[in-house]
C-alpha cells in the first residue's frame, strides 16, 4: 500500500523542531514494515541541496502563487523517497522556513503552504505521473488544507489522516486570502475552516480528516480541555471518536552512546565510564571553569520559547545556581530574542559557571546530552517531547514538566525517602519558578546518592523508544480508513 506523508520538515532536509525527526524516522519505519511510504515537502534550498538523486517529474502550472515543479529523490543514506515542491517562494526560504530574521511570520506562508496542499491533492487525484497514494497523512497546519481539498474536489479512494504535532501552531490567516488560495467560499463557514473571523488551515484538517492522530496519550486527552486545546477543544470533542494517540519513537541509531561519533568517548548502560570524558568535553566546549569532574552539569537544550518555559527557567536559574554552588549550567538553543538575551546575561552574571550557545547545532546537541548529568526541560505543553528522551539515552536525567508526552515517557523518581522502582527521571507540576527550583533540589538529593542515581541512569538508558510498535499502530490506523478494496494492502 502507498502512503504519502505531507510535511514542512524532514531531517536532514529541513528542521526546526521534533517534527522533522519524526517524519523521517516514521517513514523509514513504515517502509521496513512493508508500506510504500514517501514524503512530500517544500523544496527549500536546504532540501534541494541535501536530497539525493533528484529528477524532475513534472510541473503544476496553476498552483496558488505561481507554478511549481515536482522533483522526486531520496533522503541520503536512507531508503526514504521524497518529493519536493519547487516554487519560487519556497526557493526564497534560505534561512528559517517560516519566519524572517526578526522572528516575524513570512508574509507568503498561507499561499506557499496552500500550494503544497493543492499539490498533494493533485497527486492523490492521480493528476501527476506519480502513483496516487491509498492514504495521505497531513502533518500539522502546513498540510491542514489537504483533507478539506480532497473533500471539495470529490476525490475518492484516498483516506486522509490529520496528525497534530503541535496544536499551538494553527495556520490562521486573514479570511479574504481564501480566493487566492484556491478555496471555494463554502469552505469559509464556521463548520469548516473559519475560526474567529480567520481562515484556519489546521481547523480545516481536523474537520475533514477521516482520522485525527496526535503523538502521545496524555496530549490526546489534554487537547480536549480548554487549558491545552488552544480554542480547538470544542471541535476536537466533536471528533473525539476519530482521535487516536500514537506515541512517537526516536531514531535509536542516531542517539546511541555506544556508537555516537559526535561524542569524544562511547559508553553504555553497563559501562558508564566514557561519560566522564564526555562531561569534560562538554565543559570545555561551553567554557565551564574550572573543569572539576565532580561539579554536576545541568543542561538546557531546546527552542528557547514560551512553550518551553524559557521565562520560568530564567527566573528560577539564579536561585538554583545560588543554592548549589558547584553546579554548572550549559544552554543550547535559539528562539525568542528576549529570552536569548536573558541566557546571555546569565553568563555575565556567573562567569565560568554558565555557558550558553545560541544557535542550532546538531553536534553540540549530542555533546550536551552525552556530557550533562541532568537536563532541565520545562514545557507549558508538550505533545511528545523528543529532547528529554535523547538525554535519557545518554544517562542524563530529565527534570521535566508533567505534561503531554513527558508524562507518558518519564517515570518520576519520588523522593529519597520513598524512591519509585523503575523511575528514570523527575517530573514537576506547575509553571512557577519555585516549581522548577523544588524539582531541581529534589533531583540533587538523589544525585548525592550514587547508587540511587545510577539506577535512574540505567533505567533511563534501557527504556525502549524505538519506532517499531508505533509504526504498526499507524498501519492499523491507515487500514481502518482505507477504502474496502484497498484495506488488504495494509
Ligand atoms: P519541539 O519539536 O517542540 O521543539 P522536541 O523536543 O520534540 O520539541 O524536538 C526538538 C528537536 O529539535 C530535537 O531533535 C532537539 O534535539 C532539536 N533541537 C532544538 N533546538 C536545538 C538546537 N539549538 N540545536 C540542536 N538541536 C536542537
Ligand atoms: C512538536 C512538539 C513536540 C513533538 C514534535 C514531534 O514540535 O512540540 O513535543 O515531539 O512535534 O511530534
Amino acid at each position: 500500500a502507498r502512503v504519502l506523508l505531507v510535511t514542512s520538515e524532514a531531517v536532514p532536509l529541513a528542521k526546526t523542531g521534533g517534527l522533522a525527526d519524526v517524519i523521517t524516522a516514521l517513514t523509514a519505519a513504515l517502509r521496513k514494515q512493508g508500506v510504500d511510504a514517501g514524503i512530500l515537502m517544500p523544496g527549500y534550498p536546504s532540501a534541494m541541496d541535501t536530497a539525493k538523486s533528484l529528477r524532475s517529474v513534472g510541473t503544476l502550472h496553476d498552483l496558488p502563487g505561481g507554478p511549481g515543479s515536482l522533483l522526486s529523490g531520496v533522503i541520503p543514506d536512507m531508503d526514504v523517497p521524497v518529493i519536493l515542491l519547487d516554487t519560487e517562494r519556497f526557493r526564497a526560504r534560505t534561512a528559517n522556513p517560516y519566519v524572517d530574521q526578526y522572528g516575524g511570520e513570512l508574509s507568503d506562508n498561507a499561499i506557499s503552504f496552500a500550494a503544497l496542499a493543492h499539490t498533494a491533492t493533485r497527486i492523490c487525484a492521480g493528476q501527476t505521473v506519480l502513483p496516487a497514494p491509498h492514504v495521505v497523512q497531513a502533518n500539522d497546519w502546513h498540510a491542514g488544507l489537504i483533507p478539506a481539498l480532497l473533500r471539495t474536489n470529490n476525490i475518492q479512494g484516498v483516506g486522509a489522516v490529520m496528525t497534530i504535532h503541535n496544536l499551538a501552531f494553527q495556520g490562521n490567516f486573514p479570511i479574504d486570502l481564501a480566493p487566492s488560495l484556491g478555496l471555494p467560499p463554502y469552505m469559509l463557514s464556521p463548520d469548516c475552516a473559519e475560526y474567529w473571523g480567520q481562515l484556519s488551515f489546521l481547523k480545516a484538517g481536523i474537520r475533514y480528516a477521516d482520522r485525527i492522530s496526535t503523538v502521545s496519550h496524555t496530549y490526546a486527552q489534554e487537547i480536549l480541555t480548554p487549558r491545552f486545546g488552544h480554542g480547538f477543544e470544542g471541535l476536537l470533542n466533536q471528533r473525539k471518536n476519530d482521535l487516536t494517540a500514537i506515541p512517537n519513537g526516536i531514531d535509536v541509531d542516531v542517539w546511541d552512546p555506544r556508537n555516537d561519533q559526535m561524542i569524544v568517548q562511547r559508553f553504555s548502560s553497563v559501562d558508564l565510564k566514557g561519560k566522564r570524558a564526555c562531561k569534560h568535553e562538554l565543559k570545555r566546549l561551553f567554557n565551564l571553569l574550572p573543569i572539576n569532574p565532580f561539579a554536576p552539569v545541568l543542561a538546557l537544550g531546546s527552542r528557547i520559547t514560551h512553550q518551553k518555559m524559557a521565562d520560568v527557567a530564567l527566573a528560577a536559574l539564579p536561585t538554583i545556581l545560588e543554592r548549589h554552588p558547584y553546579l554548572q549550567l550549559a544552554v543550547l538553543g535559539c528562539g525568542e530574542p528576549d529570552y536569548q538575551r536573558g541566557f546571555q546575561q546569565l553568563v555575565e552574571r556567573y562567569p565560568g559557571r554558565v555557558g550558553v550557545h545560541i544557535g542550532y547545532d546538531e553536534t553540540r546537541a549530542h555533546v550536551l546530552h552525552a556530557g550533562a548529568d541532568m537536563l532541565l526541560h520545562g514545557s507549558r505543553f508538550e505533545p511528545y517531547g523528543l529532547t528529554p528522551i535523547y538525554a535519557m539515552r545518554y544517562g542524563t536525567i530529565p527534570i521535566a514538566s508533567c505534561v503531554g508526552g513527558l508524562n507518558d515517557t518519564i517515570v518520576d523518581a519520588g523522593s529519597v525517602e520513598h524512591p519509585v522502582p523503575g523511575a528514570n527521571g523527575v517530573l514537576f507540576d506547575g509553571e512557577q519558578p519555585q516549581d522548577m527550583v523544588d524539582a531541581v533540589n529534589r533531583t540533587f538529593q538523589i544525585f548525592t546518592r550514587p547508587q540511587e542515581w545510577q539506577k535512574l541512569q540505567v533505567n533511563a538508558m534501557c527504556a525502549d523508544f524505538g519506532w517499531t510498535a508505533s509504526a504498526q499502530q499507524y498501519i492499523d490506523m491507515y487500514r481502518h480508513i482505507a477504502t474496502p478494496d484497498t484495506r488488504d494492502l495494509f
